[in-house]
């Protein structure tokens, strides 16, 4: 299965991904898009030599607007779209194309904690400050609105004793980076679909 991964930040879910022993021979990353440039995900992408795109919602000069993007997406063959850390809403036709064929990983248990501005940081710290005593790693089909799409896969951790957000951010990291590839892997291999509405998973 063909990936194209979207990312804003340092990109250890991408490597997770380009790593996972699992997807060896049933996913490749194709391409690395990102709205921002200097993010530590190109630097991954690079040393693995996967082509990069740097994107972008208006016409700016040395990135692709959101406009080409169909178009690009097609050229590669993409049959999955991974959003790992992409922080902007993903263009309302590149929904339409993939719909269910675009991917989320969120840092907590949705649909709790999610919607616009729930990203990084802001997220653990009103997880910690809310006291709950778990928290986790969603992963959900992309629609229209932020965080709002069907939940595919969930993974908690306890966070009883966690004395501060970054604690929380550490613990939460490290069950992301298992569940991506995992939910990943069901997808290629068919094995996740939607029957009455729900997403079910077969094991
Ligand atoms: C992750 O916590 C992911 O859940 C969220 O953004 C963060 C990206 O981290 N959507 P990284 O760039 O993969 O390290």
């Amino acid at each position: 299965m063909n990936l194209a991964v979207f990312v804003s930040g340092k990109g250890s879910n991408l490597n997770a991904i380009l790593n996972a022993p699992e997807l060896k021979g049933i996913a490749s990353v194709k391409g690395v898009f990102s709205d921002k440039k200097e993010c530590g995900a190109f630097q991954i992408a690079n040393e693995f030599s996967i082509p990069i795109f740097s994107i972008s919602s208006i016409e700016k000069e040395g990135y692709i607007s959101y406009s080409k993007l169909p178009e690009l997406l097609n050229s590669l063959d993409i049959e999955l779209i991974v959003l790992a850390g992409f922080l902007k809403l993903v263009p309302e036709a590149i929904v339409k194309q993939y719909r269910h064929r675009i991917i989320n990983i969120h840092p907590a248990l949705l649909p709790s904690f999610g919607g616009k501005g729930m990203y990084g940081m802001n997220v653990h710290k009103a997880v910690f400050e809310s006291s709950a005593k778990v928290s986790g790693a969603t992963i959900h089909f992309v629609d229209e609105e932020y965080d709002k799409g069907k939940i595919i896969a969930q993974q908690c951790v306890s966070i009883a004793d966690a004395v501060s957000p970054d604690e929380i951010a550490v613990r939460v990291l490290e069950v992301e980076h298992q569940l991506l590839p995992a939910v990943i892997k069901k997808l290629a291999e068919n094995k996740i679909s939607i029957i009455n509405d729900r997403v079910i998973t077969i094991n």
